[in-house]
């Protein structure tokens, strides 16, 4: 008589076994309504749709006056299957603020926002495809900037912010700055993901003098099996004299993140980036200079959201004073 049951509560539990690993979790098993809400992926059509902007009052003044002295081109690696995601949010929000915008693909298109390269695909090319775009753009405009600020099409960046850090510095002199990892290259590098800017002469070394001069092979180490891009530029430029500048602000809060804006304020960052930076970021309010210029691992739709709440909404009777003063240490290179 035993025998029989046993037999019919094994049938039942495999069944049950079998529904879950078919259809995934059941009922029971499902998370909240909200989280599975939040984990939406929104249709981000609309928010992509034109819209006018004569309802903005907005004094620009400040960032019109930086945009024709400090002159930025933005290079953003990203790949052709992204175009109406990834691509479309960073092209539609902060790659317009650029003086120039290119696109690193790999693409039969060709067009004029596009560095087209031949590289497959895949994260060991990254860093043929960045060594490409340096070349295309130190042949092509170099008479036509002050820096070159690379990103990738999960970054967001808030381009007047980073002109404002930028106008410290002198482009005519080699510099490199970003979020800073201490890390493997001997004074360290800057996240390819939270972006960097090199000044026109750092590019001018880093071309004529480190990828043409031969002074920067492309080779697997054992501290970078995966030709990690940011870290391969970071030793080139290293090699080729362009010195890390500081990105801190005056109260030493970061500008750059390598993280999007919620694990920086809520305090998710991960472990290593306390045994990888000598000076980590803070997690919480203080997590970002007010002068903040990036985060990285932003989806299409996070990055729609913060430029909406950035660029298409003003608190009333709240503006910056006249004279803002010091957002970093002037000279003060990071060690
Ligand atoms: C997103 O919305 C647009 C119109 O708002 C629609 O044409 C398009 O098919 C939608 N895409 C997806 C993947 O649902
Ligand atoms: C980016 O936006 C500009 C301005 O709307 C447009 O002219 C250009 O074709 C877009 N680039 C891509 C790659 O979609
Ligand atoms: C990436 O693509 C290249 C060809 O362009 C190939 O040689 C290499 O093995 C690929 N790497 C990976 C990790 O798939
Ligand atoms: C910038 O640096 C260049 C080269 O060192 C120098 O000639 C120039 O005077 C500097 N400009 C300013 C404003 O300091």
């Amino acid at each position: 008589m035993k025998s029989p049951l046993k037999f019919l509560f094994l049938t039942i539990l495999g069944i049950i076994l079998l529904i879950n690993w078919f259809f995934g979790n059941p009922w029971y098993l499902t998370k909240s309504t909200y989280a599975s809400q939040y984990e939406t992926e929104y249709n981000i059509t609309k928010a992509l749709s034109s819209t006018k902007d004569e309802t903005i009052f907005v004094d620009e003044s400040g960032a019109i006056d930086l945009y024709e002295k400090v002159r930025v081109i933005c290079i953003i690696l990203t790949t052709e299957k992204d175009w109406n995601t990834k691509l479309s949010a960073v092209n539609n929000t902060w790659a317009r603020r650029c003086n120039k915008n290119f696109f690193i693909m790999t693409t039969k298109l060709h067009r004029a926002d596009i560095i087209n390269s031949e590289y497959a695909d895949n994260r060991t090319n990254l860093i043929h495809k960045v060594r490409n775009a340096f070349e295309f753009i130190h042949d092509k405009y170099i008479d036509d900037l002050d820096w070159v600020f690379k990103a990738d099409d999960d970054t967001y960046a808030i381009i007047e912010n980073l002109r404002f850090l930028l106008s410290h510095y002198n482009a005519s002199r080699p510099g490199y700055l970003g979020f800073k990892f201490d890390k493997y290259v001997t004074n360290g590098y800057m996240s390819g993901g939270a972006g960097y800017a090199i000044s026109r002469k750092g590019i001018k070394q880093l071309v004529q003098n480190g990828i043409r001069g031969n002074k920067c092979p492309v080779l697997k180490t054992k501290d970078n099996p995966q030709l990690s891009e940011d870290q391969e530029i970071g030793r080139c430029l290293e090699s080729n004299q362009v010195p890390r500048l500081n990105s801190h602000d005056v109260y030493g809060r970061d500008t750059f993140h390598p993280y999007p804006v919620e694990q920086h304020l809520f305090g998710k960052l991960p472990q290593y980036l306390y045994s990888w930076c000598k000076q980590p970021p803070v997690e919480g309010r203080n997590c970002c200079s007010q002068f903040t210029i990036s985060f990285h691992y932003m989806n299409p739709r996070s990055i729609l959201l913060v430029d909406h709440l950035l660029y298409k909404t003003s608190v009333f009777g709240r503006t910056l004073p006249k004279q803002i003063g010091k957002v970093i240490q002037v000279g003060q290179y990071r060690p």
